[in-house]
């Protein structure tokens, strides 16, 4: 039988590979995204009981009410932005699913979607599974900063989509203020779909605000808004999350979702939204994660490493430059073998797999964890 792949040049991901390199050498894991201390007791007892009370069988298509109600409350809260429950807010398996169900509500065989690399690994094979052509944006290190005269420049009447992602997975940068008004601007008039990936809006330093698309009403009128319970709140396992868009465009959405998922975990979506009615749940994850960061960054200051402070997401990329001027998936390789330490190369999220000598480590761990990364971070 002859297969003729949808995605040639997709193989193993460097997660995987980094990963079982971590188990193979018994290294410090510090490359995939996600924490290692446990999910909330609470919110583990709220889905208990959720199961115990019957939310066992499925959820309505778009998701429980009361999560949506949830949702919906949290816009208002933080953004003083009105999402409507029934009508403009769908709950997902994770942020990967919403983001895979966007692309294929919408782009069709030729349409270009605009993605900013470094880019989270999923966006390019939603493209090209469904057959549109991916205009890739290479940003640099260390600032990622958007010339948003290039990005004007690869905008025609092909372009369909644009996506986005601030807080930024995998450089920790975040996009301002002006950034989100130069892409109203580019994008008024025109019928481009913006997929805003906001999985980590709640992990943002500084006392910076984080710009949803949400507060742009113009953008807001063309975007969809992913995010990621996962991430939230410390549980990526549960796959659980959600997006938002008005209701011309969630009509769409809605028409894929139905017949690629239907409905996602009920008793989670019971149990999140009763966790959610106490807004804590979510406000204080800045100031937790900003402690993590802090604890990392002061303890490799003497190191070799040279940094800018991750403004969001719980990743900290680090150049290596001073150290060797290997290329970073090899190093990457020899810290997890040589040092039992385990990052993520960012030149497989750039495009050509440009390679600026820097590595991401991921700080969502625990305090003990983050301490003997350092000391050996600290040796190299
Ligand atoms: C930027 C970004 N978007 C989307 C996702 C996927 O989220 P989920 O696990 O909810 O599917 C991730 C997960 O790492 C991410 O970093």
């Amino acid at each position: 039988m002859h297969i003729k792949s949808k995605l040639p040049s997709v193989g193993t991901t460097i997660f995987t590979i980094m990963s079982a390199l971590a188990n193979e050498c018994k290294a410090l894991n510090l490359s995939q995204g996600f924490p290692n201390y446990p999910s909330s007791q609470r919110l583990n007892d709220l889905v208990t009981n959720a199961m115990n009370n019957g939310y066992n069988q499925y959820a309505p298509m778009a998701g429980n009410l009361d999560l949506r109600f949830a949702i919906s409350n949290k816009y208002q809260l933080l953004y003083n932005s009105t999402y409507h429950p029934e009508k403009e807010i769908t709950v997902t398996a994770g942020a990967t699913q919403g983001i895979y169900t966007i692309v294929s509500a919408f782009i069709r065989p030729k349409d270009e979607v605009i993605i900013f690399k470094p880019a989270y690994d999923c966006y390019q094979p939603a493209i090209e599974l469904n057959g549109g052509k991916t205009i890739a944006i290479q940003l640099s290190a260390p600032d990622y900063k958007v010339d948003w005269n290039e990005v004007a420049s690869h905008i025609s009447s092909k372009t369909k989509m644009i996506i986005i992602n601030s807080p930024h997975n995998p450089s920790g940068t975040i996009w301002s203020k002006n950034d989100m008004l130069q892409l109203q601007n580019l994008t008024r008039g025109t019928n481009i779909i913006v997929l805003s990936d906001e999985v980590y809006e709640h992990i943002i330093f500084d006392n910076e605000q984080h710009q949803s698309v949400c507060l742009f009403e113009d953008l807001k009128q063309r975007s969809f808004i992913t995010a990621s319970f996962g991430k939230t709140f410390h549980n990526t396992g549960w796959k659980v999350g959600y997006c938002c868009a008005p209701e011309h465009l969630m009509v769409e959405f809605r028409k894929a979702h139905q017949f690629n998922v239907f409905s996602v975990n009920h008793p989670m979506q019971k149990g999140i939204a009763d966790y959610m009615q106490d807004s804590g749940t979510y406000l204080d994850l800045n100031t937790f994660f900003q402690q993590k960061r802090d604890l990392l960054l002061s303890l490799i200051s003497e190191s070799r490493f040279k940094f800018k402070p991750s403004k969001g997401t719980y990743f900290q990329v680090l150049d290596y430059s001073d150290i060797t001027d290997e290329h970073d998936v090899d190093f990457a390789k020899r810290l997890t073998k040589d040092y039992q330490l385990a990052s993520i190369p960012l030149s497989v999220f750039n495009e050509k797999d440009k390679d600026d000598n820097v590595l991401r480590f991921c700080f969502a761990k625990t305090d003990e964890t983050l301490i003997k990364a350092s000391e050996i971070l600290c040796r190299i």
